[in-house]
C-alpha cells in the first residue's frame, strides 16, 4: 500500500532533531532554541488549573471561546470576533490556512529566508514554491525582485515579521511593495507575526493595509509572547468569509480547543511582555557586538529571538559549521540549510545573559580558530600553485 506521494518531498529530519543530535554533554550551550526557557507566568498557570478544577472538559466553539475572541477583537478592532478562529499554535493557523486556499501545483512564494514549516505544508499540499530573495537587500524585500513575479498565477504569499532567522521587520518599502504584488496578482496574502510582541523598532503590521485586507491572513501566537509554547495556542484574524472557510478545515481537523487552554490564554492578553521584550533586545544587542567584532557579517535584527549571520568565507556548508562547532566550542547553533539559506548561521538570544556571554567567548575562538586554519590552506594552496 503507497503512502502519500508528497510525503517523499519531506525530510524526516527537522531543525530540532538535527541540533538534538549535537549534544556532547552538560557543558554543551543551547544557542538553537525557539521555545524561551523561562516560565509560564503563574497567573496563567492558575487560570488554566482553575478552569480544570471547575471541569472545563467539554468541547467548546470551534471558532474558539467567545470571551477571548472579544479580548482580541478589542486589540484588534478591525476584526470583529466572527473574523477571529483559536488554533492549536500558530503552526495548526498556518495548516488550516494553507489547507484552505492551495490546491496542487498552485504557485506561492516564499521570502527566503524561510521558516522550514511553510516548505513542509506546501510540500504536502502538492503546491510550487517559487523561492524570492533578499539577500542583496539587508533581508528586505526589493520591489522590482517581487513585480517581476505579477502575472505568474500566484496563488499566495507568505511573510513572517518580524522574520525567523533574521529577525528583520519588513519596512515600509517593503511591505507598499507586498501590498502592491498582492493588489496586482490579486493573490492571498498570508502573514505570520508570531514574533510581533518582540518588536524593537516601530512594527509594521499589513493589518493596516486595508487595500488587501480581503486577501489578507494574520496569524499569531500565544507561544512566544506568553512564553506557552507548550499550551499550543494561537489564532488567525482575516475577513469573515475567508474565517468561514478556514474553518471548515479546523473543526475536521481540531473539533475544537480545550477550553483550560483557551482560559488561560484570555489571562495572558492581560498582561504587559514588555519588560521580556527589552531583556530579550539588551541579549540581542550583546550577541550582535560580540559577532561583529569577530568580524562576523550580520544584519542587526529589528525584532525576534535570532540573529543570522555570515559563514560565507569561512565554509558554504551550514550544517557542517554548526557540528564543527558543537563538537569544538560546545555551543549549538542553527545551520542556514534548513532556512533554505546557505552559508549562513541563526543564533538564538534566549539563554541567560552570563550564559550567552560565554557562548560568544566560545564562538569567537572557534571563528578564530577556523579563520586561522582556513587562511593558512589557502596560504598552502597558493604556495603550491605557484
Ligand atoms: C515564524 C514562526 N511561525 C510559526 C511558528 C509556530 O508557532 P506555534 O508554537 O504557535 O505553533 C514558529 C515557531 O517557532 C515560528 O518561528
Amino acid at each position: 500500500m503507497k503512502f502519500n506521494k508528497n510525503l517523499k518531498r519531506i525530510e524526516l529530519q527537522t531543525i530540532r532533531s538535527f541540533n538534538n543530535s549535537l549534544f556532547h554533554d552538560n557543558s554543551t550551550i543551547d544557542c538553537s532554541i525557539g521555545d524561551p526557557p523561562y516560565d509560564t507566568n503563574p497567573l496563567i498557570k492558575q487560570e488554566a488549573v482553575e478552569s480544570i478544577l471547575g471541569s472545563d472538559s467539554h468541547y467548546c466553539d470551534a471558532r474558539g471561546f467567545r470571551d477571548l475572541r472579544e479580548k482580541i477583537h478589542n486589540q484588534n478592532p478591525m476584526y470583529l470576533p466572527e473574523e477571529i478562529l483559536i488554533t492549536a499554535g500558530a503552526s495548526e493557523a498556518l495548516a488550516s490556512t494553507l489547507m484552505a486556499l492551495i490546491e496542487p501545483n498552485d504557485v506561492v512564494i516564499l521570502v527566503k529566508p524561510i521558516f522550514p514549516l511553510y516548505i513542509t505544508l506546501l510540500q504536502l499540499l502538492g503546491a510550487k514554491i517559487i523561492e524570492l530573495e533578499t539577500l542583496d537587500t539587508a533581508w528586505q524585500i526589493q520591489p522590482e525582485n517581487l513585480m517581476s513575479y505579477v502575472g505568474n498565477q500566484i496563488k499566495a504569499i507568505i511573510i513572517n515579521t518580524p522574520n525567523n532567522p533574521t529577525g528583520i521587520i519588513y519596512n515600509q518599502q517593503s511591505i507598499d511593495a507586498i501590498t502592491e504584488f498582492v493588489q496586482a496578482n490579486d493573490c492571498w496574502c498570508i502573514v505570520d507575526e508570531v514574533y510581533k510582541d518582540y518588536s524593537f523598532r516601530p512594527f509594521i503590521s499589513l493589518t493596516r493595509s486595508a487595500k488587501i485586507s480581503h486577501r489578507l491572513i494574520t496569524i499569531r501566537s500565544f507561544s512566544k509572547s506568553y512564553f506557552m509554547c507548550g499550551y499550543r495556542l494561537g489564532y488567525i484574524m482575516a475577513k469573515n468569509n475567508i474565517i468561514n472557510e478556514i474553518l471548515k478545515v479546523h473543526q475536521s481537523v481540531m473539533t475544537s480547543l480545550p477550553l483550560f487552554i483557551q482560559k488561560a490564554g484570555f489571562k495572558a492578553l492581560d498582561l504587559s511582555t514588555s519588560i521580556q521584550k527589552e531583556k530579550i533586545k539588551r541579549k540581542r544587542t550583546l550577541v550582535y557586538e560580540e559577532l561583529i567584532k569577530s568580524n562576523v557579517e550580520v544584519v542587526l535584527s529589528d525584532g525576534g529571538f535570532y540573529l543570522f549571520f555570515k559563514i560565507k568565507g569561512i565554509t558554504d556548508n551550514s550544517r557542517f559549521f554548526c557540528e564543527k562547532c558543537a563538537e569544538h566550542a560546545k555551543v549549538i547553533m542553527t545551520p542556514g540549510y534548513f532556512f533554505h539559506q546557505e552559508g549562513f548561521v541563526r543564533i538564538s538570544v534566549l539563554a541567560e545573559e552570563a550564559v550567552l556571554k560565554e557562548a560568544m567567548r566560545r564562538i569567537k575562538k572557534y571563528l578564530k580558530e577556523i579563520w586561522n586554519t582556513e587562511q593558512s590552506e589557502n596560504q598552502e594552496e597558493n604556495a603550491g600553485d605557484k
